[in-house]
């Protein structure tokens, strides 16, 4: 059964949605969809491998977090913590953090498969269960930022975490994405509602209870969230789509990758006082 099957999705609202009842819908959502998600894009993300975007960028070639060896790293909304296990590959002390228990197994069994077991915590963005200045660097490979109702927190809660000097690097769906359907194909080219409109996407079930929600932040929108949270920002790298690169991942293809941007990975540091 589908994850829209499961929980009984009767269609798509747009509405306010706050900060509890979209960690809820997001918990459903991602426990409900686990199993399939991981059978669409497991390839593609790979068992211990850390590939940002659709667009098919890899840590192992960008080195936006710098040399992660030896370093406590947070990966904030981890999935199955493919990119954990990668930086444990690479001498770094990954610990993956994410809402689902569906994706946290899906966690503890590759850990297990590929001998690469990180340390896993069930836990919201917004409220991160970890002491003040405990890691050296964070990182979300489209985990929890385009799902939580207040972002802002989320960048509060990681600057709490993170020591000064720590690069906390994000990526997340290019603002601009948001005009565009869902299409990856040539209907998914004509601009269909406001960049500027933040009323998030809200899918519901029969009682009108969100099921899935994404929020949209405008660039600025997102410049602000960082800044206010006393980040600084190093970069905002806006990956190309390769020219011999085919795979079509959700919305993000080939057709749309070569004419406007599909992800936005945010660079920032936490200053040192
Ligand atoms: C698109 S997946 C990306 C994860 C990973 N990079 C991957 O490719 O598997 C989004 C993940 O964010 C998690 N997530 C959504 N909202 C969250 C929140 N508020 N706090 C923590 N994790 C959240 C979901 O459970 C899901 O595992």
């Amino acid at each position: 059964m589908s994850a829209e099957e499961l929980l009984g999705t009767a269609g798509v609202a747009r509405r306010t949605v706050d900060a509890a009842e979209s960690e809820r819908a997001s918990r459903l959502w991602w426990d409900a969809d686990a199993d399939d998600y991981l059978a669409e894009h497991g390839r593609d993300i790979g068992e211990a491998d850390f590939v940002w975007c659709p667009e098919g960028l890899r840590e192992a070639d960008a080195r936006l977090l710098g040399d992660p060896t030896g370093l406590r790293v947070l990966e904030v909304g981890s999935g199955s913590a493919p990119c954990a296990r990668w930086l444990a590959a690479q001498g770094a002390h990954p610990v993956a953090l994410d809402l689902s228990s569906a994706m946290l197994r899906h966690a503890a069994a590759l850990g297990t498969a590929t001998g690469l077991a990180v340390p896993l915590v069930q836990a919201g963005a917004e409220h991160l269960p970890f002491a003040d200045a405990s890691f050296d660097a964070a990182c979300s490979a489209f985990g929890a930022v385009p799902f939580v109702a207040e972002p802002e927190r989320v960048m509060r809660e990681v600057v709490r975490v993170l020591r000064p000097g720590g690069r906390w690097v994000f990526a997340v769906n290019h603002p601009m994405r948001w005009m565009f359907s869902d299409d990856p194909g040539p209907d998914g080219l004509t601009v269909q509602q406001s960049y500027f409109d933040r009323t998030p996407y809200v899918e519901i079930d029969g009682d009108g209870r969100a099921t899935y929600v994404e929020h949209h932040r405008t660039l600025g929108d997102r410049v602000r969230d960082l800044v206010a949270a006393g980040l600084v920002l190093d970069d905002l790298v806006e990956p190309e789509w390769p020219e011999d690169r085919e795979t079509v991942w959700g919305q993000w293809s080939p057709l749309r990758g070569r004419l406007f941007p599909g992800t936005a990975i945010f660079v920032t540091h936490k200053p040192h006082p």
